[in-house]
C-alpha cells in the first residue's frame, strides 16, 4: 500500500493536466491527494474543474503584490499550511524566485511541451515546427532556478508531420502530457525517484523498448 503524496497544484489557465491528475486519482492509478490548487489567475478554467471535484482552491493574484518575493512568500505560506509535500506546476505562467525553490527543494515538478533541453521557454510548439524537427514531445522535470532546466524525470516523443502547425502539434503533445505527468507523480509517491546531479533514476523499472522510431518512415531496409 503506497502512502498518498500530498500535492499542491499551481495553475494559470485551462488545467487539462490538472484534470488528468484528478482523473488518475479517481481511477485509483495515482496515489496522491490534491490538497490545494493555487492559481495566480482568478479566471483560470482550472478553478472551475476544481469546483466540480470538490478540490480546495486559492487565488493569489500576482498583480496585488509589490514584488515577486512577496507573491512567492504568500504562496509558500499557503502551500505549507495545506501540508503540501510536492508542488506540481501545471501550466503555471509565473517565474518562481530562489526563495520558492529553497522552500521546496527538489519537490517541485513542471511539465514542458517540448523535448528538453530543446526549446525551453514559451511558444515552443511553434518553434519546433519552424525549426523543422521531425520529433518533439513533452518533458516532466524537477523545476530549478533556470528556465525549464531541472533534472528530467520522464519524456514522451511524438512525430512532427509536414502538415503540422503549432496547434495540431500542441494537441498531439498534450495527449502525452496527460499520460506522463500522473506517472511522474506516481513514481514520486512510490518513493522510486533517485536524483544524482542532473540524472534522475527510477528504481525497479522495466526497460522501454529499444526499437527506434524514424520520421519520415524508412522505405528501404
Ligand atoms: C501545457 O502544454 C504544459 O506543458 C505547459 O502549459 C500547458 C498547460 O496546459 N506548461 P493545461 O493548463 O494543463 O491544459
Amino acid at each position: 500500500m503506497v502512502k498518498k503524496v500530498s500535492v499542491g497544484v499551481l495553475v494559470s489557465g485551462s488545467g487539462s493536466n490538472l484534470q488528468s491528475l484528478i482523473d488518475h486519482i479517481d481511477q485509483g492509478a495515482l496515489d496522491a491527494e490534491i490538497r490545494l490548487v493555487l492559481s495566480n489567475n482568478p479566471d483560470a478554467f482550472a478553478l472551475e474543474r476544481c469546483r466540480k471535484h470538490g478540490i480546495p482552491t486559492v487565488v493569489v493574484d500576482h498583480r496585488e503584490f509589490a514584488s515577486r518575493e512577496l507573491f512567492d512568500g504568500r504562496m509558500i505560506e499557503i502551500l505549507n499550511a495545506a501540508g503540501v509535500e510536492l508542488v506540481v506546476m501545471a501550466g503555471f505562467m509565473r517565474i518562481l524566485s530562489p526563495e520558492f525553490f529553497r522552500a521546496f527543494p527538489l519537490r517541485i515538478m513542471n511539465i514542458h511541451p517540448a523535448l528538453l533541453p530543446a526549446f525551453p521557454g514559451t511558444h515552443v510548439q511553434q518553434k519546433a515546427v519552424d525549426y523543422g524537427v521531425k520529433f518533439s514531445g513533452c518533458t516532466v522535470h524537477f523545476a530549478d532556478e533556470g528556465v525549464d532546466s531541472g533534472p528530467i524525470i520522464i519524456q514522451a516523443v511524438v512525430p512532427v508531420y509536414d502538415e503540422d502547425d503549432a496547434e495540431s502539434l500542441a494537441a498531439r503533445i498534450l495527449k502525452e502530457e496527460h499520460r506522463i505527468y500522473p506517472q511522474a507523480v506516481q513514481y514520486y509517491a512510490e518513493g522510486r525517484i533517485e536524483i544524482e546531479g542532473r540524472r534522475v533514476r527510477i528504481r525497479n523499472l522495466c526497460r522501454t523498448t529499444e526499437k527506434a522510431a524514424q520520421n519520415p518512415p524508412l522505405t528501404i531496409y
